[in-house]
């Protein structure tokens, strides 16, 4: 039994939030030497729960590993670490049965030890232990003597140890507990994992020290000037003599002096006890000359505190960095300085594939690099305040933050937020948020939190906030949902932030004059699998309605983890991959990269819609637009190239006049209008210097109008029958399905096998269906026709569908190439993948690429080029090309790959998708959008395949 706490088992009391753990402050840094490091190896020894720990585990010395103990990694997660307790995947469901407070009979918990050493101390001072985050909470012992208890997994809890820290050899233990009381409003929606999986340290501050500094900027519009206010506290272990004064001055990064300097004298309470405000000083400066703050000018400025004692002596002394911003809802628009700004957002979650939620701070501004390079510019922390230092990442490399409140009550979400003994966590939990994170000029908004219902403890947290910090607005989805978007919870959100609404939804709310709360989706676009159709359609109803901002993209990064099997093999794993009931299996893996920090296809749609520049065809030129707040298209260099039927003709620079934020421009058509045959112009913004995010020549912008639109097939050499069937190995058939992309898994798919019957049989599933036979000949009737003209050969496919099959994945045909094709050319849309719905960001041109691989963690349908005028197949070693030549329509929609439809949707898992050495080609005439319906609204009736007929037909042909 654990030492005092045991009795109390506060693990298991909601109400129970802490005991002697410090108030909360901003990170402040202190002076050299204050503070040591406490990461590295630890001793490490689990237990079945918190019941079982012996006291002697905390107790004693510090055990070294061997036997029952074992060495971990601190910051890190034991469940990715020991393979007795291993990481769960849910995401609405509690991952035991509860109802809250129960917890399981198994409750994993993990007794962490180490020693350190401290010398004999010099001065009387305070000795306080930092526990970055601990997975769900911990009690801490030092020296075999309770020091305190803490709770919530996202954010610092501090003690002060003073009492108990020796000279010499210390002997510090910290148990964690993997589920408690307060499990229950962890339950977002990722892995249950355990653990210290952010910094440990010990810190000396003096006796009489500083112990919060709140840095409240301000920026003017009108006279372009900025204002600041800084209100020190001091902290002391008694009572201090009066004479104490704080410094206060402003630099900015370099050392250059901003402002005057403050020199003011700690009040004293003995003076008159009724006016005391607590021994704090405010420093305040209007009429700054300085640069504002935005995402895209983060210009900071350093706020130096020194506490100055009685005989003149410096005893404490730090720094916070500020940036002047002024944050306002104004006319249903959220303005930063007066302006508004769009919201190219995602949602991120601390993940790394190998260690769980221990992120290094190389890891934080990588997934930065990886964002700005994407045109990502503002972040959710969903769903947990994230570590300090990716705000400090944020203010300084410039991105806009809804920093959000460790509070999900998604498996009891209509209960908690209304149940007592949960009001204090709800509370404690937005407030020490606020508290840490104030001093970021990133953050814009403050959020309640995620998915848990709408009750008394929003608002009771909603007022301590909107109190505490009235610079910045509020952010709760559910408020909206459960109320409604126009008039709903307003007392707990100040924007209307719908998650995963339809396009008309969010339409219809701006066109709705009623509403006055700019509308930013907190969610929208469920990056699962092969996924974000409409992505290109949102934006443009978000830049063509009244009161839409933009949103965050769920999410930016898959949370599969690095597994290595007793086969030998790794691979990146899912909910129940570890074993681990119940689970929600892939629904974790839905980011916009992988979880090694691959982009998925779908980002180049999103640095598409995010293009901070955009071209559009005007009468007479191009209409240029800067969608920027603040800078010019100055770190830009813009190139144009024609396209003539599909191939560059020309290019060159394109001139630009200054083009203010927010404004356009038109420009004249750089190059004559070609006198003939189809011509596209294309332009592309690349960076003129090098950035943090990027080298220099990197492409920021795109987009390609059409000058004349009469597209056409090219005939070419060609050499047909025997020779040809050396390289197509199969007759072409018809296709009609796709391997079900995670979108269609959810909703299509089921639908369809209802009504795709084959011989009278319900197809429950992909294999049932004769895989590579074309499915359901009786209802869907075709004729095929091939003319082989001794040059080539062309298909001619009418197929007929009946109304009851409207709505099918695709329509097209489909054949097997010789393996020694392994590379391909197209004139179509690309580079990457595209499908109907996901193409904006794809321009047509002439593209070549290496056979694509599987880029999805889950098989399925992959790698479309839509709109394909041709498409060859080349034997790189032969010099042999087989050339697809769209005859009617013009162009038709292809895929080159390794795997047929039924490898794909037959796979469960990577590995166990079957590999052909041949390539599958697809020609579709028409293929079904992806839409976003694994979380989200399915693909839009103009992306659907209509009943009726269809008819195609293309030519194959083999030269060289
Ligand atoms: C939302 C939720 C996220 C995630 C997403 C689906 O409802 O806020 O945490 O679960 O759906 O992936
Ligand atoms: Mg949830």
């Amino acid at each position: 039994m654990l030492p005092i706490i045991g009795e109390l088992r506060p693990w298991a009391d909601p109400t129970q939030l802490q005991i002697n753990r410090l108030p909360m402050r901003p990170s402040l840094p202190v002076p050299d030497g204050r503070r040591v490091a406490l990461d590295g190896d630890w001793s490490f020894r689990l237990f079945e729960t918190p019941d079982t720990v012996p006291a002697s585990a905390v107790t004693g010395p510090t055990p070294s590993s061997g036997g029952r103990w074992r060495t971990v990694a601190v910051p890190g997660n034991w469940t990715m670490q020991i393979p007795e307790d291993l990481p769960q995947y849910t995401n609405i469901q509690m991952p035991f049965p509860g109802p809250p407070p129960e917890l399981p009979d198994r409750n994993p918990t993990g007794v962490y030890r180490r020693s350190f050493e401290i010398g004999a101390r010099t001065s009387v001072g305070r000795t306080v232990l930092h526990v970055g985050g601990a997975e769900s909470v911990h009690v801490v012992y030092l020296n075999g003597r309770f020091v305190g208890y803490g709770t919530d997994s996202r954010l610092p809890s501090e003690y002060d140890v003073s009492a108990v820290v020796r000279p010499g050899v210390n002997d510090l233990a910290i148990v964690v507990v993997r589920f408690s009381a307060h499990s229950y409003v962890e339950d977002q929606d990722q892995w249950w994992m355990a653990g210290l999986h952010r910094q440990v340290w010990l810190e000396t501050r003096p006796a009489v020290g500083i112990d919060d500094v709140e840095v409240v900027p301000d920026w003017d519009v009108a006279s372009s000037t900025g204002s600041l206010s800084v209100r020190t506290s001091i902290v002391h272990s008694a009572l201090p003599e009066p004479g104490y004064r704080v410094r206060t001055r402003v630099t900015s990064t370099s050392g250059r002096k901003i402002g005057r300097l403050h020199d003011l004298p700690v009040p004293h309470q003995h003076a008159r006890p009724y006016v005391f405000r607590g021994f704090e000083v405010v420093a305040t400066w209007a009429d700054l000359r300085v640069d504002p703050w935005s995402a895209e000018t983060p210009t900071l400025y350093e706020v130096h505190v020194e506490l100055v004692a009685p005989d003149g002596s410096v005893v404490d002394a730090t720094t916070q960095r500020t940036g002047f911003r002024r944050i306002e809802i104004r006319d249903r628009r959220l303005l930063v300085n007066g302006q508004p700004v769009w919201i190219f957002g995602v949602n991120r979650h601390d993940h790394h594939p190998d260690r769980g939620k221990a992120v290094t701070v190389a890891d934080m501004r990588a997934d930065l690099v990886a964002m700005r390079a994407h045109n990502i510019t503002a972040v959710r922390t969903s769903h947990y305040p994230n570590d300090s230092a990716f705000l400090d990442l944020c203010d300084e490399l410039g991105f806009y933050v809804v920093g959000e409140a460790n509070i999900e009550s998604h498996g009891y979400n209509f209960s908690l937020c209304d149940d007592p003994r949960y009001r204090a966590a709800w509370v404690d939990r937005g407030a020490r948020m606020v508290s840490r994170d104030k001093n970021h000029p990133s953050i814009i908004m403050w959020s309640l939190g995620n998915e848990s219902g709408y009750g008394v403890n929003h608002d009771a947290l909603a007022g301590w906030i909107r109190r505490s910090d009235p610079s910045r607005p509020l952010h709760y989805e559910d408020a909206v949902r459960i109320e409604g978007w126009i008039d709903g919870g307003r007392p707990a959100t100040d924007v209307a932030c719908p998650m995963y609404p339809t396009i008309e939804s969010i339409r219809e709310y701006g066109e709705d004059p009623s509403g006055d709360r700019p509308l930013i989706m907190c969610e929208y676009s469920h990056a699962m699998g092969n996924s974000n159709g409409s992505l290109a359609d949102y934006w443009s109803t978000i830049t063509s309605t009244p009161g839409l901002q933009g949103g965050f993209l769920w999410e930016w990064k898959d949370h599969t983890l690095r597994q290595h099997l007793p086969n030998g093999t790794v691979r990146l794993a899912y909910g129940g991959q570890f074993g681990d009931e119940p689970n929600d299996c892939n629904f974790v893996a839905d980011g916009l990269m992988s979880s090694e920090l691959v982009p998925h296809p779908a980002m180049r749609e999103v640095a598409w819609v995010h293009r901070p520049v955009t071209v559009e065809r005007a009468r007479n030129g191009l209409r240029v637009t800067n969608r920027q707040s603040f800078l010019g298209l100055g770190w830009l260099r813009a190139q144009w190239e024609l396209l003539e039927n599909g191939i560059a003709t020309r290019h060159g620079r394109l001139e630009l006049p200054p083009i203010a934020p927010h404004e356009s421009a038109t420009v004249p058509l750089p190059c004559p209008l070609p006198s003939d045959g189809d011509a596209l112009l294309s332009v592309r913004f690349t960076t003129r210097a090098d950035d943090w995010f990027a080298a220099a020549g990197h492409l920021v912008a795109w987009d390609q109008v059409v000058l004349r639109d009469r597209r056409r097939g090219r005939t070419r050499s060609s050499a047909g029958g025997a020779r040809l069937e050396s390289a197509v190995t199969t007759e072409p058939v018809l296709n009609l399905w796709r391997a079900a992309t995670d979108n269609d898994g959810f909703k299509l798919m089921p639908e369809l096998a209802q009504r795709l019957r084959v011989g009278g049989q319900a197809l429950r599933n992909w294999q049932d269906a004769g895989v590579d036979q074309v499915p359901a000949d009786e209802l869907v009737s075709q004729t095929c026709t091939v003319r082989d003209d001794g040059e080539a050969r062309v298909y001619r496919h009418v197929v007929d569908v009946p109304e009851s099959l409207a709505d099918l994945p695709r329509i097209g045909s489909l054949f097997v190439v010789a393996a020694r094709f392994d590379r391909v050319r197209w004139c179509g849309r690309g580079p990457h993948e595209n499908y109907p719905d996901r193409c904006s960001s794809a321009m047509v041109g002439t593209w070549d690429s290496a056979i694509d691989e599987l880029p999805y963690i889950v098989p399925q349908e992959f790698g479309l080029r839509t709109e394909c005028s041709w498409f060859e197949l080349i034997d790189t070693a032969s010099g042999e090309i087989l050339t697809i030549e769209a005859v009617r329509p013009a162009s038709l929609h292809i895929s080159a790959t390794h795997h047929t439809p039924g490898d794909l949707f037959g796979a469960a898992t990577d590995a166990e998708l079957r590999r052909r050495d041949e390539v599958v080609v697809c020609v579709d005439v028409a293929h079904r959008g992806l839409g976003t319906a694994s979380c989200g609204p399915d693909v839009l009736p103009e992306y659907r395949i209509a009943s009726g007929r269809h008819e195609f037909s293309y030519r194959l042909s083999l030269r060289g």
